[in-house]
């Protein structure tokens, strides 16, 4: 499927990216503070720069574990059911968990999500995105740390893609289309 074309406007600079990650950590740090055993749950594919910068920034001791659920086609629009396509390796009963998001949109995905792996019986389970669209909720689901709070525009970079391009992108742009020449 091919795209109309776009071009992709900075919208938060790898050095904010950077910064914003450096607090969290610390925050995170706190929270897990008595633990031996903190998983930090990467949902694939667009958490997956975000969680390699997060868990080098944390001075504890983490495993680190992948689930993908589906939502998004090759679009901008969520298909709003929420699949799992690739589940945990490891068992999460009774561990301390930390799920890491791409991006709060909707709210389907982390709310289905969540309601599957605290069927687990976790120890203790939180949330953590590096983005966050409140305006776009359809589902009531607030995750325990947000990176930055975005309007409703479409992102990339970072791991985020759009028809599974510019994941590579080392800061979060917009996409605007523009009008095609030919
Ligand atoms: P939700 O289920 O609507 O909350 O969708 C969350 C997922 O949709 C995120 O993990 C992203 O994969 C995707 N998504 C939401 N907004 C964007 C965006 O602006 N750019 C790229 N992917 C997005
Ligand atoms: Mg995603």
């Amino acid at each position: 499927m091919s795209q109309p074309p776009y071009e992709i406007d900075k919208m938060i600079s790898a050095k904010s990216i950077a910064a914003r990650i450096e607090d969290l950590a610390r925050e995170i740090e706190r929270e897990y503070a008595e633990t031996d055993k903190l998983v930090v749950v990467g949902l694939l594919r667009g958490s997956f720069v975000f969680i390699a910068d997060l868990v080098r920034e944390l001075d504890l001791p983490v495993e680190v574990d992948f689930l993908e659920a589906s939502s998004y086609g090759d679009g901008m629009e969520s298909s709003r059911e929420v699949r799992i396509l690739k589940d945990l390796r490891g068992a999460i009963e009774a561990r301390d968990v930390l799920v890491v998001e791409d991006i709060v949109d909707t709210g389907h995905t982390l709310h289905h999500v969540m309601a599957l792996l605290r069927s687990r019986n976790p120890a203790k389970i939180h949330t953590i995105a590096l983005l966050d669209k409140p305006s776009r909720r359809e589902v009531d689901f607030a995750a325990d740390w947000i990176g930055f709070s975005i309007p409703d525009e479409f992102v990339v970079g970072y791991g985020i893609d759009y028809a599974q391009r510019n994941r590579n992108l080392p800061f979060i742009g917009k996409v605007r289309f523009v009008e095609d020449a030919s």
